[in-house]
């Protein structure tokens, strides 16, 4: 079983790879941190919730809410691409209440209770990952692995030109993680934008009734109906997942990686290969990567 912290700002492609975690046998989830992104801190966190609370209402799985705005500087919400409250679609309130500790102190907490075997896996701005490593390296010697979504390396960006989203939102946060000396590995859109499920694939992209499979098929055919002109829902967040659990689907090279900060470029990856630290996914097995989101879905 590998343990895992899962850091998001769900989000629709983060709430799919919310229910693939929660569903894998293969995955310890030691946490889920929220952090402010696709939309504010206060509603990536209601989602993450109700979320658990809907798909896997009798377990006990720690929430804590970490940051609500990047670590300088200027910031925008998704809310365009992900829809109301960040997931467009409605979820069942809860009672479920946040872990008394913020996002930083989880990951620092179990992260030390478990030197050398948690993996982080970041799905929004790097802001709580970067606050957690932070004059820590006692935290960094001990965090396994950071698998970050983010990124545009030999592909254009998502926000601008230069930079995707997650790394756009807070440049300043991916720059220290990919500096840490933790092993990275880098999901940016060199891979994600291969990875996806068709519109007219639906309405039953995920199989079976269950909860998440039912979740999952009203999220996608409510984002595709609330943006008539795309065909294709990228699977950005849970390809991470996918790849937390089957290293094989993705092909990377080994680089040291900085993050423009200002400027037109910001948020720009500069991937310098060689020797490094970050694994920067260049391949991926298409088929295989979209037949374990859907598995791990459809239950
Ligand atoms: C990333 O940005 C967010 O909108 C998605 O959830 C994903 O993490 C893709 O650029
Ligand atoms: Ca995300």
């Amino acid at each position: 079983m590998r343990r895992v912290i899962i850091d998001t700002d769900p989000g629709t492609d983060d709430a799919l790879a919310l229910l693939m975690a929660l569903n894998c046998p293969d995955l310890h989830i030691e946490g889920i941190t929220t952090v402010g992104g696709n939309a504010t801190l206060a509603h990536t966190t209601r989602n993450a919730l109700r979320l658990v609370e809907y798909v896997a209402g009798g377990r006990d799985v720690l929430v804590a809410a970490g940051a609500d705005r990047p670590a300088q500087g200027s910031f925008s919400f998704a809310y365009h691409v992900h829809g109301t409250d960040g997931l467009g679609v409605d979820l069942p309130s809860t009672a479920r209440k946040l872990h008394r500790a913020d996002a930083v102190e989880l990951i620092r907490d179990r992260a030390l209770a478990a030197p050398g075997s948690v993996t982080v896996i970041a799905l929004g701005p790097l802001t709580n990952v970067a606050a957690a490593l932070d004059g820590r390296p006692d935290v960094a010697q001990a965090i396994s692995e950071i698998v970050v979504m983010g990124g545009a390396v030999e592909v254009p960006g998502n926000v601008t030109p230069h930079a995707e989203f997650n790394i756009y939102e807070d440049p300043w946060s991916a720059d220290a993680v990919f500096s840490s000396g933790v092993s990275v590995t880098l999901i940016g859109l060199d891979v994600t934008h291969r990875t996806f499920m068709r519109r007219d694939a639906g309405p039953q992209w995920f199989e079976g009734d269950s909860r998440s499979a039912r979740l999952g098929n009203r999220i996608l055919a409510n984002s595709f109906r609330e943006r008539a002109d795309v065909q294709e829902f990228y699977l950005h967040d849970p390809l991470a997942v996918a790849a937390a659990i089957e290293p094989d689907i993705l092909a990377c090279r080994l680089a040291q990686v900085s993050v423009v900060t200002d400027g037109e470029q910001r948020g720009h990856t500069v991937v310098s290969y060689g020797d490094g630290p970050v694994r920067v996914a260049l391949e991926v097995n298409v088929r295989r990567a979209v037949e374990v989101v859907r598995t791990l879905i459809s239950d």
